[in-house]
């Protein structure tokens, strides 16, 4: 077996040692962004640094838990705090927690994350589905040697993000009187925030939105053949000929008064599961 996937296999031994219910979705959640664990019936949460191979989380504002538990029936894992480029791990340590959660059993994948908002219709706070994506990090998870068991050499990507399972996100956001719109998110590796030439590019592109991860997470789940959908939050409103400058416990603030709302819709949604 190759080290990726005894990595993958020690990870998920020692996680299946503590008794409970296959998980059926994993969630990911993003800077600011902890609050659908207050929705959670913990059953365990368990820090990054006990994990076999799981790389710690040195972002302050990212708690560094794995927890386990439900929300209604539905039995999830859901990791708070990720990983990023720019914390200088590498794209297979970002994404290896994926992986784990598909070992551990998840059918699906919801994930969230902060975003600057460079579609001019978008405003702080709003909540926008992802759509589609444009990669502009500088390394890809799936780089190297692959073995089959990882999935395809070549996945295909033609609709990263889950139809149905976005369709269920916008529904249950709309009954709760918050449709959402729909972006193309564009990741950059940060973790400098961009200049207004920069999101002049990005925008010229077709990107709606910009962050600094979800990409690598969502490019290894589709390589596992594993449904997803994502949801930022826009937390800074990146007009290149009005920009004004942004600090990152502003980001942080702005995702946090938009928590309660994600968490309710992302509960919501799992609870259905
Ligand atoms: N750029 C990149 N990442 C971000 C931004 C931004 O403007 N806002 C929140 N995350």
């Amino acid at each position: 077996m190759d080290l990726l996937l005894q990595q993958i296999a020690a990870a998920t031994t020692y996680l299946q040692s503590f008794s409970f219910e296959t998980p059926r979705v994993g969630v990911v959640l993003g800077t600011g962004l902890g609050e659908l664990v207050n929705h959670i019936k913990i059953a365990h949460s368990i820090p990054y640094q006990q994990i076999p191979h799981f790389p710690e989380s040195t972002v302050e504002s990212h708690k560094g838990h794995l927890i386990l538990g439900h929300i209604n029936d539905t039995p999830v894992v859901a990791m708070q705090g990720r990983f990023h480029y720019y914390e200088g791990y590498t794209m297979q340590q970002i994404t290896f927690p994926v992986r784990v959660m598909k070992a551990l059993g998840i059918q699906q994948l919801l994930l969230s994350n902060a975003a600057g908002g460079m579609n001019p219709d978008f405003k702080k706070g709003d909540l926008i589905l992802l759509d589609d994506h444009i990669n502009m990090q500088p390394e890809n998870p799936l780089r190297g040697l692959n073995s089959p068991a990882y999935g395809p050499r070549f996945p295909d990507m033609s609709c990263p993000y889950d139809t149905v399972l976005g369709e269920k996100l916008q529904q249950t956001a709309t009954a709760m009187g918050h449709p959402l719109k729909k972006g193309i998110y564009v990741s950059v590796m940060g973790p400098n925030l961009e200049t207004r030439a920069e999101y002049r590019f990005l925008r010229m592109i077709g990107a709606d939105l910009v962050g600094m991860s979800t990409v690598p997470e969502v490019i290894v789940a589709n390589q596992l053949q594993l449904p997803c959908a994502a949801v930022s939050v826009v937390t800074d409103e990146c007009d290149p000929d009005n920009l004004h400058p942004v600090s990152i416990e502003e980001i942080i603030a702005v995702a946090g008064k938009a928590d309660k709302r994600l968490s309710s819709l992302f509960a919501t949604v799992v609870a259905a599961l």
